[in-house]
């Protein structure tokens, strides 16, 4: 007889149910198929030229991806990056990375079995989270930042938004244990989980001199396969990079010197003479948070119902519905209890900004129009403003030309990465696997 299972459980699968990631399936990977991956929403739902909303979601057991050679992506420097430095104790192999890709699909990481750093890093979705502004954990949990994505994550100095972390190979313990991300309840839990899965017996040993699973190597394997996701050689960096006149349009060339002139956004988001990171792994304060947190905002807000639709809604319906209230974000205070360092967020890359909508740490801009506006606004003004930070008085043909050079910015091997994460299992939890976690209760 089957036995009830438990309400966690329950719950766990309904929200998978309504979460469009898991639904979010491919049947090949044909061009017209990973264009649509890469570039439309998780489920493709474009167009609504007909009155009824038909979705192309197919079975996951549908989806079919192609490995790609990601240990390349480290060891060789993709045009307009630098090489990647690594650390002197983890240095990339195929068996770690094989391993790392394993583990950041697996949904068995989580409490519940439901969760894997991907339902948050969506590689279709610019492994980010295109279609909410802040991240939802495990059950529905509210996080307070929006998720951002992990491309070229290997050419940061400091990780999160507010810097509060310097190692990849450290940084993933905080979304596993993180009671409103995977919600492990101990480092021993997750570690014995994967001990006692079969897919991973002997992967451990073969990628790292005989040892097993362990705090350290599980953010060892985890790091080498982010830290492959290098996404460059865009048609900005065959323009600025690759001596290819024909790369950009008259209007996109006038986008860049306008970003690295008039409109001095290369200041932070840096381009250097043989790359560009687009980042200057530093600090700031643009006045955004400043005005998240003091509930400054316009009486509306926009809200994107699919590609390219959106609605303006009173921000007192939208509260009127919040289940949750809404956390309080100071950035950088929140690491070094510092006042002056109020309401500063770390300078995000604009590589593949595109793709990795909504913007900003809470995710308030859905589109980079709006972004643009609020830079030309002078950002908001507040005693801790950057003084990088000022009105720019840009035309509108001259907002429209920084958008088109940020669109420039889309690495070509993107699609490349996309149908790589394809190929990886998802973690579906099997009768072989334990369930000592949860069942054992109910179990005869
Ligand atoms: C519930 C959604 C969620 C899950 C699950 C999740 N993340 Fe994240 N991730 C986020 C959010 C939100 C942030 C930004 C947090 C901040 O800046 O304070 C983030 C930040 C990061 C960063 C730093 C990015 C940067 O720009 O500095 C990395 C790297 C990362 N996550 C990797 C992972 C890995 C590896 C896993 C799985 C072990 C994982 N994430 C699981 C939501 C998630
Ligand atoms: C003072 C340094 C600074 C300057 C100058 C600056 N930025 Fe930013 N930019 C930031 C910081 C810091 C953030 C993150 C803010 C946040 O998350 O609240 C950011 C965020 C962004 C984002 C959102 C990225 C994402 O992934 O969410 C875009 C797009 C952007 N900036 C474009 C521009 C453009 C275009 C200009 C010039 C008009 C510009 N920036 C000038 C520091 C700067």
């Amino acid at each position: 007889m089957q036995h009830p299972m438990p309400i966690l459980r329950i719950l766990g699968l309904v929200f998978l149910l309504i979460n469009p990631v898991a639904l979010t399936v491919f049947a090949s990977t044909d061009d017209a198929t990973l264009e649509s991956a890469v570039f439309g929403s998780g489920d493709r739902k474009q167009g609504y030229d007909t009155d009824q909303y038909v979705t192309n979601s197919l079975s996951i057991t549908a989806r079919k991806g192609a490995k790609a050679d990601l240990l390349k992506y480290i060891n060789e420097p993709i045009l307009g990056l630098p090489a990647v430095s690594q650390p002197v104790d983890n240095i990339a192999t195929v068996e770690k990375v094989e391993l790392g890709r394993l583990l950041f699909f697996d949904r068995r990481l989580s409490l519940n079995d439901t969760f894997s750093c991907a339902i948050c890093h969506i590689p279709e979705q610019g492994f980010t989270s295109n279609e909410i502004k802040t991240a939802v954990g495990i059950e529905g949990r509210s996080v307070k930042r929006n998720s951002p994505t992990i491309y070229n994550i290997a050419h940061y100095d400091i990780l999160f938004q507010d810097g509060r972390e310097d190692s990849l190979e450290q940084q993933a313990w905080s979304p596993l244990l993180a009671h409103n991300e995977m919600a492990n309840p101990s480092i021993g839990y997750v570690i014995n989980k994967i001990k006692a899965i079969k897919e991973y017996q002997g992967l451990f040993e073969q990628a790292f001199d005989g040892k097993g699973p362990t705090m350290e190597t599980v953010g060892k394997a985890l790091a080498v396969y982010q830290r492959a996701l290098n996404s460059a050689n865009s048609s900005f960096d065959q323009w600025k990079y690759g001596d290819d006149e024909n790369a950009l349009s008259q209007d996109e060339i006038a986008g860049y010197q306008l970003f690295a002139g008039k409109a001095a956004c290369a200041s932070c988001h840096l381009i250097g003479a043989d790359y560009a990171l687009f980042t200057d792994n530093q600090l700031h304060n643009t006045g955004h948070g400043y005005a998240t947190s003091m509930g400054i905002k316009p009486p509306k807000t926009r809200v994107q119902l699919a590609p390219g639709v959106f609605v303006d809604v009173d921000n007192e319906i939208i509260n009127s519905v919040r289940q949750q209230p809404k956390q309080n974000d100071v950035g950088r205070y929140e690491v070094t209890q510092n006042p002056y360092d109020r309401w500063k967020y770390r300078t995000p890359s604009l590589r593949n900004i595109a793709l990795t909508a909504p913007y900003m740490h809470d995710g308030a801009f859905s589109t980079l129009r709006e972004v643009v506006d609020f830079y030309n606004r002078g950002g908001i003004e507040n005693e801790l403003l950057s003084p990088l930070i000022r009105p720019l008085d840009l035309t509108e043909q001259e907002i429209e030309q920084l958008i088109a050079f940020m669109q420039t910015l889309t690495g070509s091997n993107v699609k490349t990465l996309v149908a790589d994460a394809f190929a990886a299992p998802i973690g579906d939890i099997s009768k072989e696997d334990p369930n000592w976690a949860h069942d054992t209760q109910y179990s005869d």
